[in-house]
């Protein structure tokens, strides 16, 4: 304190010199060091990867094609031709004294590179702008999405139950799983509890399977006894009834909330978790967008951040299933745990249910039934509340819209916020999700007020066999519209996602059905040449709604989404070149290696 700065100093001691010479020496000794590491990497921390084709596709503009990258910890450090690779690498070793040193080989290390076969090709690490991570691993539990029948169903629960024994012999465990899909089953019709009765092994059992879309629960008779009196009329929801209004066994969209589903134990969470995680690093994802995870299971992500157990880039958006505002529930995470790998900074809302259940809500009656116009799940005067006051606290509003009415009810709120109440469109960056049923007019104002459309090309392919038939020859031509919406859009971004477990994890899958606009099998309801084929994007368009599309959509375009020097060291190394290849083919393609910040998440890198 002030005291001791007035006390006299004490005269020259003997020891003096040395704590003055160990004072300043040490310290510029450990800068040197510090200078020599910094300017030498050690080998462990530096590699390159070369294509002798030239086939890195980077995504960056200003080197769209190279040959080479350089990874310097968990950046790109270097993208540009082997030749300026080894020129670089010349200099530091002409540069630098210790490189006249014998010993300098051991600390310098020779230039790692490494070349990929023939053929095959290197791109940004692939973004899945909107997927549900831990609905995907519970799914996997038990999946439907193969059955193409009722009875198939009942075989394939059958199968789980007997591969199961600790479900076998206690009836009272319960069975859950999804993926069904009546469209694709003679029957057409919504399945019912009384179709598990028939099967004396599945008679009597808690069994609960959600439809392919997530936007309807099939449950068991004893689910239904369970379940005891159930409300007439559920807002935002119905629950199936038959002719003598007795419910017949499916709830939708806010009625599956009904159905007393037991929660989660931490252990199926951890499963669920790393099942997903796997699956997708086997895919070359490094980056998921999780379209609506609740507190409880932010917080046992968070504990995964903290733990380091997080193998990829996660951007979290929160939700719970109110009509009451709920940011206080949500903690905003940025680049948050040990790998700095956790983002919760936006969060869902729901407008409106899916086409496949009837539940996209239209501006107009269904073409195949009319007396239905689908459902909204809130008003739009609560959906403006929630939106307005997750905007002021500086949330990210992703919207779930796949209905023009769902589409148009948001927009009007997004309008008045950045046309009346001025938000920054660029800070906000408010994105719908799914955007798959638009008016013109709302296309056009989509890209006027630079609301971002989130958008999953597999539902194009996977809903063309009926999507015509639920909006008739009009309204389907603002739907599933994705040329449009980027061609429109002012910063040209069309993020891509594939919503799965509703679709296939492979991000492949979405860019075959974004170029083709054809199912896996080669067809479409318009033939060979793809459904509405006008629609489709080129490859250059997919790979970047893939990569750097969805890099700006969760506002990580300056660290990701590209092979840019300083960004981080994401990539994936196909077997084949997937942006020249025939399209019927692409669909066959491996994953060499898959790499996150710098490392090997998946799969190996070729030898050096
Ligand atoms: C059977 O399962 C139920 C529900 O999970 C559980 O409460 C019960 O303890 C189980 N019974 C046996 C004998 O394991
Ligand atoms: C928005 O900006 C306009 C023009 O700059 C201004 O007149 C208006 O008061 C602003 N509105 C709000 C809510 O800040
Ligand atoms: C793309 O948009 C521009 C205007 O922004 C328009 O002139 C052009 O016709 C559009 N192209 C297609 C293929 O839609
Ligand atoms: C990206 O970098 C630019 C230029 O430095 C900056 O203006 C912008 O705010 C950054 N974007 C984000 C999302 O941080
Ligand atoms: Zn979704």
């Amino acid at each position: 304190m002030s005291k001791e700065k007035t006390r006299p100093s004490p005269g020259p001691s003997p020891f003096s010199w040395k704590i003055i010479s160990a004072s300043v020496l040490l310290p510029l000794l450990a800068l040197v060091g510090l200078w020599i590491s910094g300017r030498i990497p050690l080998s462990s921390k530096e590699y390159s990867i070369c294509s002798k084709s030239g086939n890195i596709y980077t995504v960056d503009e200003a080197r769209p094609q190279v040959e080479c990258i350089s990874v310097q910890d968990s950046h790109i450090s270097y993208t540009g031709s082997l030749q300026g690779l080894r020129e670089r690498l010349q200099w530091r070793y002409n540069n630098f004294w210790l490189s006249s040193w014998p010993m300098s080989r051991l600390f310098y290390g020779f230039p790692r590179i490494s070349y990929i076969p023939s053929g095959a090709i290197v791109v940004p690490g692939l973004a899945d702008a909107h997927a549900h991570i831990m609905i995907n691993g519970f799914k996997m539990q038990l999946e439907l999405d193969a059955c193409t029948s009722i009875a198939e169903v009942i075989d394939t629960i059958k199968t789980y139950i007997r591969s199961h024994p600790d479900i076998h012999h206690n009836s009272s465990r319960w069975i859950q799983g999804g993926g069904w899909d009546q469209t694709k089953w003679p029957e057409k019709r919504f399945p019912k509890a009384a179709d598990f009765d028939k099967d004396p092994l599945l008679k009597g059992r808690p069994i609960a399977l959600q439809r392919v879309d997530e936007h309807a629960t099939w449950v068991s008779s004893r689910v239904l006894e369970i379940m005891g009196d159930l409300p007439t009329d559920v807002e935002g929801g119905s629950i199936i009834r038959d002719s003598s209004g007795v419910p017949t066994g499916v709830f939708l969209d806010n009625a599956m909330s009904l159905v007393p589903t037991p929660q989660w134990t931490d252990e199926q969470m951890a499963t669920f978790f790393e099942t997903t995680m796997k699956v997708a690093l086997s895919h070359g994802l490094t980056s998921i967008h999780d379209a609506g995870s609740s507190p409880e299971i932010i917080k046992f992500m968070k504990s995964l951040a903290e733990a380091g157990k997080i193998p990829m880039r996660l951007y979290v958006m929160g939700h719970v299933p109110s009509d009451t505002y709920w940011g206080s529930k949500i903690p905003r995470l940025v680049n948050y745990g040990k790998h700095g790998r956790l983002t919760v900074r936006s969060i869902k809302l729901v407008s409106d249910g899916a086409l496949g259940s009837w539940g996209a809500a239209l501006l107009e009656p269904y073409t195949d039934k009319p007396d239905s116009s689908g459902i909204m799940r809130s008003t739009p005067r609560v959906m403006s509340d929630l939106v307005t006051q997750f905007w002021k606290d500086g949330w990210q509003v992703n919207v779930h819209c796949i209905g023009d009415r769902a589409n148009h009810v948001i927009l009007d709120i997004f309008e008045d916020l950045i046309g009346v109440s001025n938000a920054s469109v660029s800070e906000w960056r408010p994105r719908i999700e799914h955007a798959q049923i638009m008016t013109l007019e709302d296309l056009e104002r989509t890209s006027r007020l630079r609301v971002i459309a989130s958008v999953q090309p597999t539902h194009a392919t996977s809903d063309m066999w009926y999507a015509e038939s639920r909006l008739g020859p009009k309204r389907i031509k603002g739907a599933y519209a994705y040329r449009t919406l980027l061609n429109g859009s002012q910063k040209h971004i069309l993020p891509l996602g594939s919503d799965f477990p509703v679709e296939g994890v492979n991000p492949l899958l979405g860019f075959y059905a974004a170029i083709s606009r054809l199912s896996i099998d080669g067809t479409s309801p318009h033939g060979r040449g793809g459904w509405y084929p006008s629609e489709a994007l080129t490859r250059a368009q997919a790979l970047k709604g893939m990569t750097l599309d969805a890099a700006y959509a969760s506002f990580s375009e300056n660290e990701t989404g590209s092979l840019t020097p300083g960004k981080k060291a994401d990539f994936v190394v196909f077997d084949v070149d997937i942006m020249q290849m025939p399209v019927e083919s692409i669909l066959g393609t491996k994953v060499l290696a898959t790499v996150v910040d710098g490392e090997v998440a998946y799969g190996a890198l070729p030898p050096v």
